[in-house]
């Protein structure tokens, strides 16, 4: 699997700073303590197989082997965090380019950290921040089922969750994407301060929350509202039933639809 990677993208700076393990806890916890021991800019972890694979909000994020592509990568941005607040907006635009580049499917955004076909979720992306020094290291976590059929996803997400081969006519080349997604996140790592209007207008061109009505869930508070609009800082503006509107963070509250997933 690595050599294949490799092989797609042997000229680009990351290609030597590829690491993949068969079997791992969590790409994004291994990928923290390499941040903190020092690992630089563009490390990549890739595995094909997470026993303990993490999701948003301590939620768990089903990881079989031979499936999916569960990916890490090490950015350290040189800035503090307060300016790192679209990162995971950014990072869900570079994923779903990678996707397209390498399977021609366009997919969309569930605000935040979602990725979406046919209101099924096919990718989640984790953005963890650790401090080093005094240098501020960010951990983009992707994981994109990429086999599966229905019957293979946990039933708890089984009515929700989809792959890119069920819309894909033949199998994905995990190899390939895994590539296009390295090459995504670079590009995104040198674009991210410099094209940041340019990159959450297309963040809100792909939301697929826009305009929906929603649950606003706060620890045990659950409020509806209609989602409006993603500032440039990645909130979520909403209006509430009162006519009052707030900017939610993704950080505090997750996001239901109020007639399913999306
Ligand atoms: C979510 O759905 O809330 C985010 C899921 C993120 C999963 C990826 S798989 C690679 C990396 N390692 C993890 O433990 N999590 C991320």
């Amino acid at each position: 699997m690595l050599s294949s990677i490799q092989n797609h993208i042997s000229a680009h700076p990351w290609c030597s700073q590829i690491q993949y393990f068969s079997s791992i806890d969590s790409t994004n916890s291994r990928a923290k303590q390499m941040a903190l021991a020092g690992a630089p800019h563009g490390t990549v972890l890739v595995a094909d197989h997470q026993t303990g694979g993490r999701g948003r909000m301590g939620r768990s994020f089903s990881s079989p082997a031979g499936m999916g592509i569960y990916m890490s990568v090490i950015l350290r941005p040189q800035c503090s965090p307060a300016q790192l607040m679209h990162l995971t907006c950014a990072a869900a635009v570079a994923a779903c380019n990678a996707i397209t580049q390498a399977t021609g499917l366009q997919p969309q955004i569930k605000w935040t950290n979602d990725l979406i076909l046919e209101n099924r979720k096919i990718a989640g992306i984790l953005t963890e921040l650790v401090t080093t020094g005094d240098q501020t290291c960010a951990i983009i976590g992707i994981g994109i089922n990429c086999c599966q059929q229905e019957a293979d996803f946990p039933e708890e997400i089984r009515s929700f969750a989809g792959s890119l081969s069920m819309f894909h006519s033949g199998c994905v080349d995990r190899s390939a994407l895994s590539a296009a997604l390295v090459q995504a996140f670079s590009h995104m790592s040198q674009t991210l301060f410099c094209q940041r209007s340019a990159i959450m207008d297309r963040y809100r061109t792909l939301c697929i929350t826009l305009g929906k009505e929603v649950s606003v869930v706060r620890a045990d508070q659950v409020r509806h509202a209609t989602a409006l609009s993603v500032n440039d800082d990645g909130a979520l503006l909403v209006r509430f039933p009162d006519g009052s509107q707030e900017a939610v963070a993704s950080g505090e509250v997750s996001i239901r639809g109020m007639y399913g997933y999306i």
